[in-house]
This record gives C-alpha cells, structure tokens and sequence, in this order.
C-alpha cells in the first residue's frame, strides 16, 4: 500500500478531471484529426488558452501528449490508450460532475429525492464514445442483432449504437431517450451519417413507455447502460412489461448493463466500476447485481437466454432475452 500516498491519489484526481476537461475542449480529437500534424493552441478562444494550456501540461506527466515547440502540441506515447479511454473521464468528470459536488454537501445532498443535475448531453456524447469501439460490436455481433429488422434503441443517448447497427446489419432504428439534450445530440448524429429516413429519435420515458409509443415493427429492443435507471425493482418489472406493451412483436431484447461489482473495492480495479458505483450512490440511485437481473428480467416477462461477459466496462454483461409467453 506504500506506493498510493495521498499526494499520488490527490494528483489523479486532479489528472483526471484535466483528460475530461481535455476531452470537452476537442484536444483528442483535434490532435487525432491532425494526426502526425501539430495542435496549436492559438486555435483556441483567447480566454480558454491559458486553461487548455495548464490541461497540457498536465495531461503531458503521463505523455498523453508533448510540447514539441512552444505551444504546439502534438500525441505522446499514452495517447491511444487514454484516448480509448476518454469517455469515461468525460462520463464522470464532466458529465456528473455536480452531482459529485453536491453529494459531497451534507446540507446540500439530496440523495434520491431530486433530480440530480448532470449533464445529459456529455454522458450521451461520452458513453457513445467509448461505446463505438467496445460495445457497438459487441451489440451487433449477436444474431439477435444482426438479423433485425427494425431495432429500438432504448436510452439510445447520441443514437451511435444504432447508427452502427443500421450501418454493419441494415436494421432500422427507433431510439428512445428521456433526455431531450441526448435527442438533440442523437439526431445531429442521424442526420451527419444520411440515415434520417432509415432511424427516427423519440423523447420517451421507459418508465411509461406504452402511454408514448407503439411500434409493431420493432423485432428487436436493445438497452444499454441505463437498465440500473429502471429500478427500484417493482418499477424495473413493470418497465420491462411497458416494453412488451409499446413494442408488441419484438421478441427478443438485449440489455447489456455494468453491475454492482462482486469483489472488494481495490484501486487496480478496472474503469468504470469504483465511479459508477459511488456515482450512484452519491446519487442516492442502487446498482443491481448480477443474481438481480437474472432474476428480475422473467418476472418482467424477459426468459433470459444467455449472458455475455463484456470485458470493458468492467462488470458487464449482456443479458440476451426471449418474449415469456404469460
Ligand atoms: C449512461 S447513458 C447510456 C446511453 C447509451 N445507451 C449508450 O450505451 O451509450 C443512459 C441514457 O439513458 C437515458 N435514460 C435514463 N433514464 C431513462 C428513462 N427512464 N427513459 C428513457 N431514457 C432514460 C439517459 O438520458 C441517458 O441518455
């Protein structure tokens, strides 16, 4: 334990708070766009420069990137890797940032009584982003998937997994998100990709599904990363019948959730599970277990038919479903 003084610890902190700030002010995707090429910081607003500039230099103490001239940047040797990487630092750095801040307020907590401020928007944009290269193939390589017709996307954020679908399987698309900001982002998206005609975004709360949406032609439901919004339990069992009721042919759903980690608490533990789980907690909002889901999903009209271990984000699973005939 020598080796995690307070100084290490503090510092990290601080460090990744500087990759999602980083990440918000377009540094990876500038430097990736530039590539071999060089980021010059006076493309930045002149009241930002300083900011980025002190970001750099921190996100430079672990070679993300390198000064190679005065203020111009360019990748170092950690660069992929953190860039993989940057959207769970966005997800909760920049994305529940208040939410961590009040949580730590004792006379301005509000655990579960509230709607937390977060900003719907950021999650969206950064769980799509690590979403793209660890889940959206993942999702579309199930057969379930892959021999869709019409997919409905629930929690669908900025609608990438979707996109993706339409892209590698040819499925139609409906995404549902309670958020209006994750639609706005979800139909720029549509809209950049020339898929407007094949994926319509929706405004929607799972919750209460059937009150706003009935679609005969989805066969297939996918939820990712948003089933632990659905509890308590008895309000998760009676989502899970909305679904059947707003989409009354689709037989078979994919939730593909992160869990409430079985082993202790370590620092080595892999991303996201130590920030999810106090994330939500701070929330005042529980984390299902594996054993839950395994049990809820039948008594909400879902057999489970298999589950998928997914690698990253640690602690997931996606759990395939078949329609119970009840
Ligand atoms: C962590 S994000 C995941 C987004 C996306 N599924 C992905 O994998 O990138 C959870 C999303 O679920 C949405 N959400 C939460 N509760 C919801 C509800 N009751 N009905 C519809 N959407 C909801 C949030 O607005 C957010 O966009």
């Amino acid at each position: 334990m020598d080796e995690w003084t307070p100084a290490i610890i503090f510092n990290s902190g601080v460090l990744a708070h500087a990759i999602a700030a980083a990440d918000q002010f377009g540094v990876f995707e500038e430097l990736d766009r530039a590539d071999s090429l060089n980021m010059r910081l006076q493309d930045y607003a002149e009241q930002d420069r300083s900011f980025v500039r002190h970001t750099l230099e921190l996100l430079a103490i672990v070679e993300v990137v390198i000064e190679v001239d005065t203020d111009v940047w360019t990748k170092g040797a950690m660069f992929d890797q953190y860039a993989a990487m940057k959207g769970f630092f966005s997800w909760l750095f920049a994305g529940s940032g208040a939410a961590l801040v009040y949580a730590a307020h004792p006379a301005k907590s509000s655990r579960g009584t509230d709607p937390v401020r977060r900003e719907s928007g950021i999650i969206a944009r950064s769980t799509g982003d690590f979403g793209k290269a660890m889940l959206d193939p993942v999702v579309a390589s199930f057969p379930e998937v892959a021999g869709a017709n019409k997919v409905a996307d629930l929690g669908c954020g900025d609608a990438s997994r979707l996109i993706h679908i339409r892209r590698e399987c040819g499925a139609a698309g409906l995404g549902v998100d309670l958020s209006s900001e994750a639609v706005e982002r979800a139909r720029a998206n549509i809209l950049s990709t020339g898929y407007r005609q094949e994926i319509e975004v929706t405004v929607a709360d799972v919750r209460v599904l059937s009150r706003t949406t009935l679609d005969p032609d989805v066969d297939t439901v996918t939820c990712c990363l948003m089933g632990h919004d659905l509890w308590p339990r008895p309000t998760c069992v009676s989502s899970l019948r909305e679904i059947r009721a707003a989409f009354p042919n689709a037989d078979r759903l994919v939730l593909l959730e992160t869990v409430r980690a079985e082993t202790a608490k370590r620092v080595t533990d892999g991303i996201p599970s130590l920030g999810y789980e106090y994330l939500h907690e701070a929330m005042g909002q529980y984390i299902p277990g594996l054993d839950e889901w395994l049990e809820v999903l039948p008594d909400g009209g879902w057999r489970v038919d298999r589950v998928v271990p997914v690698s990253v984000p640690s602690s997931t699973y996606a759990f395939i479903c078949m329609r119970l005939e009840i």
